[in-house]
C-alpha cells in the first residue's frame, strides 16, 4: 500500500491522518463522518466553539457545503485555488454543527499541495482539518513536527516535504460584505484588486486588550516582541541575569544569545520559516526568546499577525 492509499484507506475508517498542504500540515478526518469529527476536537484539545476548515479537491463541490455563492466568491475561487485561501460562506442546512462551531456559516479550502491534492480526488469526499497541533501551540510545517505533537495517537503522517507557504491560509469572510479574518500568503491588496473593491480588515484578534489576547500560534517558552534597537542589549541584559535566551532576529547577534535563529528580511521567505524556527527555539530549553519585531508594512500582514499572537509584551 502506497501512503495515498494508506491515507484514503484510514479516512473511510473514521481515523485520524496528518495530511501535508502547501500552508501548513492539517489534521484530516472525513467530514461526513461526526464520529472522525470528533476525534480531532478530543486529540487537538481544542474547544467545541471553534470550527473547521473544510477541504475539497476542486471548486465544483463548493455547492455541495455552502449556499448563496456571490459572483465574488467564484471570482476569489478562480484566482486562488487550488492555494492558500479560505472562504467563509453560508453553509448548506446539513452541514454537521460541529464543523462550524455551531454557526452558520461553514469555511472552505482548495489546498494545492500535491499530496493533499491526490489524497481528496481518490478518497472522492471532503475532509475537515484544523492545523495539525494540539490547541494553541505553534503550527506544523514538516511531517516530522506531527510526529512530535501527537506521536502514537496519530496512525499515520503522510510525508509532503517542508510546507511552501508555511503560515495558514488567508480567510476571507463572504458574508455580507468582504472581510479579511486572518492574514495569510495572499495579501489584502490582492484581494481588493480582484474584486475591484475595499476589504475590511480589524485585526480584532491581534489586539492586546484584556481578555483579547489571543494566545495562539505559541512556543511553550515565553517569547517577547522586541524592536530591532533593543534586542541586542535586552538579550544582554537577560543573560547577566542568569537567563539562557533564544533570538529569532531578521539581523544577527550572533554573540549575543545562546541560539539565533536568523530569518529572512523578505515576508514570504521569513513565513515559510517561522513556526520551524520557533520549534526549534522552544526545543532549546531557554528561558526566553526574544523576537526582533519585523517591519509594519502591509507585506509583513500576516507574519506580524502570528507573531503577535505568539509573543506576550515585555514586562
Ligand atoms: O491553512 C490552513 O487553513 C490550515 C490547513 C491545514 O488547511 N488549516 C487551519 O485550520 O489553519 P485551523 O483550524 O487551525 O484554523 C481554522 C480557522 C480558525 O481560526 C477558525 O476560527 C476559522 O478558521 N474558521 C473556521 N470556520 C469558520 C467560520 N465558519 N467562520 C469564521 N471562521 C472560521
Ligand atoms: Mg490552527
Amino acid at each position: 500500500m502506497t501512503p495515498i492509499d494508506e491515507a484514503v484507506a484510514l479516512l473511510r475508517a473514521g481515523e485520524l491522518i496528518g495530511l501535508p498542504t502547501e500552508t501548513v500540515y492539517g489534521l484530516a478526518a472525513d467530514a461526513e463522518n461526526p464520529s472522525a469529527v470528533r476525534k480531532i476536537f478530543s486529540l487537538k484539545g481544542r474547544p467545541a466553539d471553534h470550527p473547521v476548515i473544510i477541504h475539497l479537491a476542486d471548486s465544483a463541490r463548493l455547492v455541495d457545503w455552502a449556499t448563496d455563492i456571490s459572483d465574488q466568491a467564484w471570482q476569489l475561487a478562480a484566482a486562488f485555488w487550488p492555494g492558500p485561501m479560505t472562504l467563509v460562506l453560508p453553509k448548506q442546512p446539513w452541514v454537521d454543527g460541529a464543523i462550524t462551531g455551531g454557526q452558520q456559516t461553514v469555511a472552505i479550502r482548495v489546498p494545492r499541495h500535491p499530496v493533499a491534492q491526490q489524497i481528496l480526488v481518490r478518497f472522492g469526499g471532503a475532509v475537515v482539518a484544523p492545523s495539525a497541533n494540539r490547541f494553541g501551540h505553534v503550527s506544523p510545517t514538516q511531517a516530522q513536527h506531527v510526529r512530535d505533537e501527537f506521536g502514537a495517537d496519530l496512525p499515520l503522517v503522510v510525508e509532503g516535504g517542508d510546507c511552501e507557504v508555511g503560515l495558514e491560509s488567508t480567510i476571507i469572510n463572504l458574508v455580507g460584505s468582504p472581510e479579511l479574518l486572518r492574514p495569510g500568503s495572499i495579501g489584502l491588496e490582492q484581494i481588493e484588486v480582484l474584486l475591484a473593491k475595499p476589504v475590511s480588515y480589524s485585526n480584532r484578534m491581534g489586539q492586546r486588550a484584556p481578555g483579547l489576547l489571543d494566545k495562539h500560534y505559541s512556543p511553550v517558552t515565553p517569547a517577547w516582541l522586541v524592536a530591532s534597537t533593543e534586542i541586542e542589549g535586552k538579550s544582554l541584559a537577560m543573560r547577566d541575569d542568569g537567563k539562557r535566551v533564544g533570538l529569532l532576529t531578521l539581523r544577527s547577534y550572533v554573540d549575543a544569545a545562546e541560539v539565533v535563529e536568523l530569518l529572512s528580511e523578505d515576508p514570504g521567505e521569513y513565513g515559510r520559516h517561522l513556526y520551524s524556527a520557533l520549534r526549534r527555539l522552544d526545543a532549546a530549553n531557554l528561558d526566553l526568546i526574544l523576537i526582533e519585531k519585523p517591519p509594519e508594512a502591509p507585506r509583513w500582514l500576516a507574519v506580524n499577525d502570528r507573531i503577535n499572537r505568539a509573543t506576550q509584551l515585555p514586562d
